[in-house]
């Protein structure tokens, strides 16, 4: 269009033939041409041969009238030229038009290539998208698969499970839970494994007794003072089985919370009485002294069986691991408003790393110590049970040589 007014401006300044040659040979080898027509619009010059390729654009021409510069087809889609008019007057002799053709031939090139390249963009990010989505869910759905995994290993009973760290997100915090849940279980077996380990031997050893000792009392020839003798042992083993199995059975329960807890208000100084009337006896017979502190006579709230049975455990263990002729003394004292209760003896004492261990199940300060004074390891179990079950706590402070203090806050 600007071009177009140019040639005019130039053509009005200058019009001769020279100039219409000069402005039909500017645009001769390039996307334009141009015709230059008189008023009544026929050619004067045109920049192509073959005008008549031109002209068949042109059927307006002839009629147009115009004023002014003017947009004739525009159309670059359907027509090989976008086209505009330029009317020229240099006097009334001399006037027409010059007609621009603007091929559309690099515009629909332009615009091909701009297709082209959108397409490319489209199918690229598509790929992307389809990149990223796989990512994606593989991110997402390989931690879901690995937990599914593992969740089935639980439940087949292999606990042998390891989730990696995926993070501090829900899933993270999913896959943190199985992976404790694995390990709980895991610890769980083996402690069971080991229980029932110890239980099968714990109970083999008195069974070894009662077979040996039953065969030699069997024998012929054996007098009745040894055979009695015999029996005896069969009989103090016996015993000492029956009284395993029932604490084993005391355990199993409490494990499974069947056993209940009814507590009831009692005065203490009374029950500690009643106490060292029961187990006096026995601490005398190994001259040891028993004392009970009890200066202020208050209620406790407990299950007096359950207490009662705490208590004994606790005093068993001080006889049994006393020396002789010395004191063991049991101390009552209000705590807040709990109960205290401490139990000392000056006996052979708890090595100090193995004192975390002794209110575990079957488990005994050198094994063979326990065994030439009977213990089996579960005395101190069923104490912390019971005074679990009271919502209470238990401490023990020993050392080796000196003596052992267990204190109950109940
Ligand atoms: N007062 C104590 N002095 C020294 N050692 C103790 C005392 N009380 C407990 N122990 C140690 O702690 C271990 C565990 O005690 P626990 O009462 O559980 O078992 P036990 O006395 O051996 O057997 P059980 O009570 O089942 O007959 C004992 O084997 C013993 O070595
Ligand atoms: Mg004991």
């Amino acid at each position: 269009m600007a071009v177009g007014s140019n040639h005019r401006d130039v053509l009005i300044e200058h019009y001769s033939d020279t100039t219409m040659k000069h402005i039909v040979l500017m645009e001769k080898d390039g996307d334009r041409e141009v015709i230059i027509t008189d008023s009544q619009g026929d050619i004067i010059q045109s920049s192509k041969e073959n005008k008549e390729v031109l002209e068949k654009y042109l059927p307006t021409a002839k009629d147009i009238d115009l004023k002014n510069d003017q947009i004739l087809a525009s159309d670059w889609e359907g027509l090989p030229y976008i086209i505009s008019a330029h009317p020229y007057k240099v006097d009334s002799s001399h006037s027409g038009y010059i007609i621009m053709f603007q091929s559309t031939r690099p515009i629909e090139q332009l615009v091909g290539k701009l297709n082209m390249y959108f397409g490319l963009a489209g199918v690229t990010s598509i790929v992307v998208l389809l990149i990223i989505y796989a990512a994606l869910s593989k991110f997402l759905t390989r931690p879901l698969i690995r937990m599914k995994e593992a969740t089935e290993k639980l439940s087949e009973g292999d606990f042998d499970v390891s989730l990696p760290f995926i993070g501090n997100d829900e899933l993270g915090e999913l896959s943190g839970s199985i992976q404790k849940l694995a390990n709980d279980l895991e610890r769980l077996k083996t402690e069971r494994n080991e229980f029932l380990a110890s239980i099968a031997h714990e109970l083999s050893t008195p069974l070894t007794y009662l077979i040996g000792y039953s065969k030699v009392a069997m024998r012929q020839g054996v007098n009745e003072k040894d055979r009695k003798h015999y029996l005896e042992i069969i009989a103090e083993e016996s015993d000492r089985m029956k009284e395993l199995v029932k604490n084993l059975l005391d355990l199993a329960k409490m494990d499974e919370n069947t056993f209940t807890v009814s507590k009831e208000y009692f005065k203490v100084c009374p029950f500690f009485e009643d106490i060292l009337q029961l187990v006096g006896p026995s601490f005398n017979l190994k001259k040891l002294s028993l004392e009970i502190i009890c200066e202020e006579d208050f209620e406790i709230h407990a299950d007096p069986l359950r207490l009662e049975q705490i208590i004994l455990n606790l005093l068993d263990n001080a006889l049994k691991y006393s020396i002789e002729q010395s004191v063991v003394t049991i101390k009552v004292f209000k705590k807040g408003k709990k109960v205290a209760i401490s139990i000392a003896d000056f006996g052979i004492g708890i090595p100090s790393e193995e004192t975390p261990f002794i209110f575990e199940k079957l488990y005994r300060v050198e094994k063979s110590r326990s065994r030439t004074s009977g213990g089996s390891g579960i005395g101190l179990a069923i104490v912390k049970e019971l005074v679990d079950a009271h919502n209470g706590s238990i401490e023990v402070e020993s050392s080796l040589g000196r003596g052992s203090t267990f204190t109950i806050i109940i």
